[in-house]
């Protein structure tokens, strides 16, 4: 790929559907303003969030108009950058892309300096690329939202998933004791990551356990605060990844309680990817690939999502 091109191969579409309506065309390189980093994308990932969009679940609440580009996750090579800035051409980054809609599934990606991070030389494109959206999603749900300490009793809804797996591995670098949520086929993937105790929701209901948490931690978005509540300690915190009108009254309205509840929404970060790196560098934080996919096949990438993998993240590679 030739950095002064004018024009690049992306994914596309132009109206909400399914899978189908993604295809490979031509489009302008995307214009690099200031304090921001053109990459070189080697590879990306797809989230939930990717096919949601597309399908048009969430045109409430994120208007845009078309065609576009779909994706978040960037792993690359910096073509262009400030020269005072802290990246610096050739640099290898990982990035959460701060562009409402995405545009990570293209030859080359814009993104504010502030929102990538170098990755260490261990670390692959292809590894990096599943990373940054699901990562900064549980550190910032725990860390944050959560107030997670040492000896904290977390309990994780959806572990095994894209940003489950990565928050049972948060969660063990604050030495917590982690319960660990998903279907029992993942009740090993799950206590592989460091998970003390796992519960198959497929034939127990977390919310009538005896156990209580000081964090329930809502990574699938399938539980809710009233029923949760009864399980968190006093002062204990509910953290939601599911976006919804309930879910942002139930922030309002739990907020002065004791055991408050949040939907949160995650925030691109550069620090926080730096964070991420950090416990990766440190054997504290591996990444499981389920497939990767050429970026040509960006539709069958969604469809391998779309329809539920077993765990691990699905990878693009350019
Ligand atoms: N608010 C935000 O900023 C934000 C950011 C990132 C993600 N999200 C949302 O968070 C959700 C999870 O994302 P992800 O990437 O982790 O998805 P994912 O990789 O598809 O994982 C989904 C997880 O949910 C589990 N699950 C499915 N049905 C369940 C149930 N009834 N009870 C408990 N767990 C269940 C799955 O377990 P099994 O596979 O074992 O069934 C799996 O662990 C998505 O809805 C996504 O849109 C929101």
């Amino acid at each position: 790929m030739n950095p002064h091109e004018t024009s690049m191969q992306a994914v596309v579409y132009d109206d909400y559907g399914d899978a189908s309506v993604l295809r490979r065309t031509q489009v302008p390189v995307p214009e690099r303003g200031r304090d921001e980093l053109l990459i070189e994308v080697r590879a990306s990932s797809v989230n939930p969030i990717d096919y949601r969009i597309r399908s048009g679940e969430m045109k409430g609440l994120l208007p845009g108009g078309f065609p576009r580009i779909p994706g978040y996750d960037v792993a690359g090579v910096i073509i262009e950058s400030d020269e005072r800035g802290p990246l610096h051409v050739g640099d290898r980054v990982m990035a959460f892309l701060d562009s409402v809609v995405g545009g990570a599934c293209a030859d080359f990606a814009v993104c504010s300096s502030d929102v990538a991070a170098k990755l260490p030389d261990t670390l692959s494109f292809e590894h990096a690329a599943a990373i940054p959206l699901a990562g900064t999603t549980a550190l910032q749900s725990l860390r944050d939202h959560g107030r997670i300490r040492a000896g904290h009793r977390v309990l994780i809804n959806g572990a095994s998933g894209g940003v489950g797996a990565f928050a049972i591995q948060i969660a063990k670098s604050y030495d917590c004791h982690v319960d660990a949520v998903a279907s029992g086929e993942n009740r090993e993937f799950c206590l592989s990551l460091g998970a003390d105790h796992f519960y198959d929701y497929e034939t127990t209901d977390f919310v009538q356990s005896d156990e209580c948490w000081n964090i329930v931690f809502d990574a699938a978005g399938k539980s809710g605060y009233w029923d949760s509540r009864s399980v968190l300690l006093d002062g204990g915190r509910y953290v939601s990844t599911e976006p919804s009108v309930k879910g942002m009254l139930m922030t309002i309205l739990t907020y002065p309680l004791a055991k408050s509840g949040m939907v949160m929404l995650a925030k691109p970060c550069g620090d926080d990817l730096r964070a991420l790196t950090d416990l990766y560098e440190r054997g504290k934080l591996t990444v499981t690939l389920d497939s990767t996919f050429p970026m040509s096949d960006a539709a069958s990438a969604h469809r391998r999502v779309e329809t539920g993998v077993d765990h691990g993240k699905v990878v693009l590679l350019n």
